[in-house]
């Protein structure tokens, strides 16, 4: 099963569509790398991509949540920095362990809870509000 951004996903702004269309074609690429026993080689270059874009993401997803006064603005910030938390963790593990099977388990839980918890359930509300705020 291929992990694709779909239409209803969209948060109502382009940049941060793009970004986490970017987002999902990441997670793809780690699940193929995981079919196909590469998990292992993958897993260092989702670690530095996660590390610099979701930052920069988040930054941007939530300037845009002020701009238009979002009113679950704090449950989403909440939310970033315990996956930034997260990911530091997981770095770690990786720099003293390397890709084992834990840190690979670790990352794959990590980007399935992001995709189906986060942009899936929370991120889509943002839309659903401004659908609300363009009628
Ligand atoms: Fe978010």
């Amino acid at each position: 099963m291929a992990v694709k951004w779909t239409p209803d996903l969209s948060v109502g702004v382009s940049q941060i569509d793009e970004q986490h269309k970017l987002w999902f074609e990441k997670a793809n690429e780690l699940f193929e790398a995981g079919k196909e026993q590469r998990a292992k080689d993958y897993i260092k270059t989702l670690l530095d991509f996660l590390d610099e874009y979701t930052k920069q993401h988040f930054r941007d997803e939530e300037a845009y949540m002020k701009e238009i006064r979002y009113p679950e603005l704090d449950a989403q910030t909440k939310a970033h920095a315990s996956f930034v938390n997260d990911l530091t963790k997981l770095k770690n593990d990786y720099n003293n362990a390397g890709g084992n099977i834990l840190v690979i388990l670790n990352a794959n839980k990590m980007v399935i809870n992001w995709l189906t918890n986060h942009i899936r359930n929370m991120d889509k509300k943002i839309g659903d509000y401004v659908k609300t705020l363009n009628k």
